[in-house]
Parts: C-alpha cells; sequence; structure tokens
C-alpha cells in the first residue's frame, strides 16, 4: 500500500512496483483524481484505471457532457452557472436538478437540489456557490427510472456486469426521487441498511441492451480503461441518458456499504478479489505484461 499523498511521487520511484492498482482520490483540487495516473505516467510505471485526462474530464460533469453531446449520446440539457447572472435569461421547463459541478457521492445533492420554480433555482445556485466555492451545473430532470451500470475490460472485451436499478417506490414519501446525499449516507447506514437497489434490474431485452450500447460507447468516447461505473436515467421519452461517468467507482468491500460496483460484481459470481484481479489483468495486458 502507497498512501496517495505529498511523499508518493518518491515513494513509487524506489519501490518500482510492476504495476499500481490505482484507487487514489487525490488530495485537493478539481484535478484530484488525476494527480497519481500522472505521477505513475511521469516515471513510465503501468497502473489500472483511466489516466489523468480521463478522470479529470469526468470529475468536471460540463466538460464531460460536452464530450458526450459532441459524440450525439443522450444526456440532459445543461447549463453551467459560475455566478448568479448566468442563470437570470434561462429557458429551461422545471423541474430541474441543481448540483456542484465537481462533486462525487452525492456531496451537495439534497431533495431541495430538485427545482421547481425560479425562486428554488436561485436559492440552490446561490447554495452551491457559496457553500462548494465551485460553479453550479443546472440540468433538466431526468424522470425515469434509473440504473448504474459497471464495466470490466477494454475494447472488445470490455464486459458490462449485471445492471443495477435504483428502486425509488422503496424511498419514504418525503424524499424526492433522487439518488441523494440523504439517500446514500443518512438513510442508508452500515447498521441499518437502506437497501434501494435491485440487480439484476428487472428490464426487457430491448432496455438492456439499449443501456449496454450507450455506457459501452460512453466508455468508448471518454477514453475509460479497465473499469468504470455509468449512472443512467432515462428521459420522459424512455430513452437512456447518460448522468455521469465514475472511471474511479468506490469500492467498499462490505457488503452492508451497499457500494454499487462490488455489487454487480457480486451477481456476476465474482468475489472481492476477483474484482479486483479481473481491473488488474485487464490493465496487465493493456502494458503487455501478460
Ligand atoms: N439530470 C438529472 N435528472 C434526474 N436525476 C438526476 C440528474 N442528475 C443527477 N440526478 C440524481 O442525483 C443523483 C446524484 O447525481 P450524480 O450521479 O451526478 O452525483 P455524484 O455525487 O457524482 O454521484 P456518485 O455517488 O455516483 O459519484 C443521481 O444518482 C440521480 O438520482
Ligand atoms: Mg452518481
Amino acid at each position: 500500500m502507497v498512501e496517495a499523498n505529498n511523499d508518493s511521487f518518491l515513494k513509487l520511484k524506489e519501490l518500482k512496483p510492476d504495476i499500481v492498482f490505482n484507487f487514489a482520490e487525490g488530495l485537493s483540487g478539481f484535478n484530484r483524481e488525476s494527480q497519481i495516473p500522472a505521477l505513475l505516467e511521469m516515471l513510465q510505471l503501468p497502473y489500472s484505471g483511466s489516466d489523468a485526462l480521463t478522470l479529470g474530464i469526468c470529475l468536471d460533469k460540463s466538460r464531460a457532457k460536452e464530450i458526450l453531446t459532441y459524440h450525439k449520446i443522450s444526456n440532459a440539457k445543461f447549463l453551467v452557472a459560475n455566478r448568479m447572472e448566468d442563470i437570470k435569461n434561462s429557458s429551461f421547463d422545471f423541474p430541474l436538478i441543481v448540483k456542484p459541478i465537481s462533486e462525487g457521492s452525492s456531496k451537495g445533492i439534497f431533495s431541495s437540489s430538485f427545482v421547481k420554480n425560479k425562486k428554488e433555482l436561485e436559492d440552490e445556485v446561490q447554495r452551491i456557490l457559496s457553500s462548494y466555492n465551485q460553479p453550479a451545473l443546472i440540468e433538466e430532470f431526468l424522470p425515469g427510472r434509473e440504473f448504474t451500470v459497471a464495466i470490466i475490460g477494454n475494447d472488445d472485451d470490455a464486459n458490462v456486469l449485471p445492471i443495477i436499478e435504483i428502486l425509488y417506490e422503496d424511498f419514504p414519501e418525503d424524499v424526492v426521487p433522487l439518488y441523494s446525499y440523504e439517500a446514500k449516507w443518512i438513510l442508508d447506514t452500515k447498521e441499518n441498511s437502506f437497501d434501494v437497489f435491485e440487480c439484476p434490474a428487472k428490464i426487457n431485452s430491448k432496455l438492456e441492451a439499449e443501456i449496454k450500447e450507450t455506457v459501452l460507447r460512453t466508455y468508448n468516447v471518454l477514453r475509460c480503461k479497465d473499469w468504470s461505473r455509468i449512472d443512467v436515467r432515462l428521459d420522459k421519452k424512455g430513452i437512456p441518458n447518460i448522468i455521469e461517468i465514475n472511471p474511479l467507482p468506490g469500492i467498499m468491500p462490505d457488503p452492508n456499504e451497499n457500494s454499487s460496483f462490488p455489487k454487480a460484481a457480486r451477481v456476476a459470481g465474482m468475489t472481492y478479489n476477483q474484482m479486483i484481479q479481473n481491473v488488474l489483468y485487464s490493465a496487465a495486458k493493456r502494458y503487455d505484461l501478460l
């Protein structure tokens, strides 16, 4: 284990590992997840997962959405607000969702992030700008079913693991149908599991094929490597839209923690260790180490 801190460069230089399993979230800043991969690239050490560029792009949800839009991959219409003036003339249809542009684990996403009118929109944008010290991302709300999809491998060997659905019918009535901070961390604790996942999702083969095609195209267009978890929600016409791409997915080992990637791997018949090894082997193969 090498701690991802200011000493990592010299430690890795000395250790010269054959390959690194990277799951460093980084310390701070908008490019935090890119920091260790950039050091590893400089030291010419092979490592698992996406490179600094892909990690940096996906952490900025608006940059990732711009690329998806260029490649005609469906995603919610959006606007970035750097200041309050930026929403003055916005002409989106309510409801909308307002989120910090570069966070994960639902930080900054609460039931109040679902906004139904101009006043709520202003309040939420103000909250993000002042509390999170970063632009607010405003998106049209996708009202349909929500899925999260884990992928392992590269190119023709990229495999979609069993699709997970987030079941909103199990949510308490006063909680908005969002996989929000409340849902992930307050209602769901290790001691008191709030399991709203269904895996494999109960979907027909047409929808399954559409979701798989959309997430694999997204994975390739963003040049994800070895693994990722991609969040998807259906729009009002039932078309799968990309919510966001997690090229460095959370992998909490305890099943009671309800971490999605290990859950999909378990349903695919992998143990936790096999899951890690499959990701690592994908990387080793990519570097021609096998
Ligand atoms: N445009 C949208 N329409 C509908 N729901 C949305 C939209 N954007 C986000 N959500 C809801 O908010 C949740 C969190 O959003 P998002 O995945 O962008 O945040 P995150 O903090 O990066 O998540 P993660 O924990 O996966 O890193 C989604 O799972 C979804 O329920
Ligand atoms: Mg998400």
